[in-house]
């Protein structure tokens, strides 16, 4: 078996990575530890890398077609890591996950329709509804005092019944970390058949799941829910391939599948791009190993934070994601509002991190960290952390 190293540090300052080089216009600065757009400063694995090369040695980048190996890829994938088995009729192209959901807006929706969000939940869910100018009706996460969010079934069942449109639905859950149960599920996929409501669900964190937690892709739940949803599916951030923008879309809805793809032709971004063809191929088709040693290194990362976070930095929890690559710091005890929160974090702690308002008013008092880079930056930034958060004046004999 081959071990992947996760521990080196890939240099990113002064190359084209946002996360490490747009500090400044974001943060008023780029002399920080950068823990924020949800990408991993991990090597993409090598049998994406050795794929791209070969395809670049064919030397002549013209025009291309997707090649029944793309679908397929997924649908083996899909099937060996989940038992869902799928048609490859039921697949179709998005130059992107944001791009596939916007899409869905403009299709399914008119101005001023009703679209439904679990806040806090991914901001451009939320720029989506707004900048399509249809109406956002939130079914907010409710918040136990240890740290779990769950779906409250009566206000969103409430608020289903008054006329939604679409549920725009991120499963697993960024930012807070949940991975649905099936019994969530169900009931999720249930009440949208009762209603008549579109399920888009974005899953694009569905590998990025800690045992003993499991994914259930929503539309394997039944055939009525197969029919009410639109899975939105992509491995760039399994397999660290954000910037080849290319993803899946999947409906066993033959209208729904339609329309998508009549909407995206028109625009003429079907062709998406060979690289983002290639990668999104040999991810699926070689990735199972790789991510199995990712998924331990994160979790390693995850315990490492969480066990200095309690023995060394009082007035900051954090509960262990259950999925995704993301940590959700709830930093209501330090007494600061968001503002001041976000100003300690970037002037005092040296660290860029996405405020918990960016993902809506509920998120207030709370950061979120991408974990996804190698433990010795961690080090770093919770050795950052623990010594702004003992200069405060309240934590100084703490
Ligand atoms: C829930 C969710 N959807 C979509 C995306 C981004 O998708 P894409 O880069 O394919 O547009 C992200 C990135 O963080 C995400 O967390």
């Amino acid at each position: 078996m081959k071990l992947y190293d996760f521990d080196t540090c890939v240099e990113r300052r002064n190359t084209d990575s946002e996360k490490w080089n747009c500090c400044t216009e974001r943060f008023g600065t780029n002399e920080i530890i950068p823990l924020w757009v949800a990408d991993m400063d991990f090597k993409t694995p090598d049998f994406v890398m050795d794929a791209l090369r070969k395809r670049m040695d064919h030397e002549i980048l013209g025009y291309a077609y997707r090649l029944d190996s793309f679908y397929e890829s997924l649908k083996n994938w899909l099937k060996r890591r989940a038992g869902w088995e799928i048609d490859l009729s039921d697949l179709s192209f998005a130059p992107g996950i944001v791009p596939a959901f916007n899409f869905a807006v403009l299709a399914f929706t008119e101005p001023g329709d009703k679209i439904l969000i679990n806040s806090p939940v991914y901001h451009p869910f939320m720029y989506a509804i707004n900048d399509h100018g249809r109406t956002i009706v939130k079914n907010s996460l409710t918040l136990d005092d240890k740290g779990l969010y769950s779906i409250d079934f009566d206000d969103l069942e409430a608020k289903l019944a008054e006329g939604v449109k679409m549920y725009l639905f991120c499963s697993p859950h960024n930012p807070v970390g949940r991975v649905w149960t099936r019994e969530e599920l169900q009931r999720i996929g249930d009440l949208c058949v009762k209603y008549e409501v579109l399920l888009i669900s974005d899953e694009i964190h569905s590998d990025l799941i800690f045992r003993p937690h499991k994914h259930i892709h929503t539309a394997s739940l039944s055939e009525s829910i197969a029919r009410q949803t639109v899975t939105l599916l992509a491995p760039s951030k399994t397999f660290n391939l954000a910037g080849t923008s290319t993803s899946a879309i999947h409906t066993v809805n033959r209208r729904y599948l339609d329309a998508l793809n009549k909407l995206i032709n028109s625009l003429h971004i079907t062709q998406g791009n060979i690289f983002g063809n290639v990668a999104f191929e040999a991810a699926y088709n070689f990735g199972d190993e790789w991510l199995e040693q990712l998924l331990v290194y994160l979790e390693g990362n995850f315990d490492y934070i969480i066990d200095y976070v309690d023995e060394h930095i009082p007035g900051i929890k954090i509960r262990k994601p259950e999925g995704t690559y993301l940590m959700w710091l709830d930093c209501r005890e330090l007494g600061m509002n968001q503002q001041e929160l976000n100003t300690f974090m970037v002037q005092e702690a040296k660290l860029a991190m996405n405020p918990g308002t960016l993902f809506g008013d509920e998120g207030a008092g709370f950061m979120r960290l991408n974990a996804a880079t190698p433990r010795s930056i961690l080090r770093e930034a919770m050795l950052n952390l623990r010594n702004a958060v003992g200069r405060l004046p309240s934590h100084k004999h703490g």
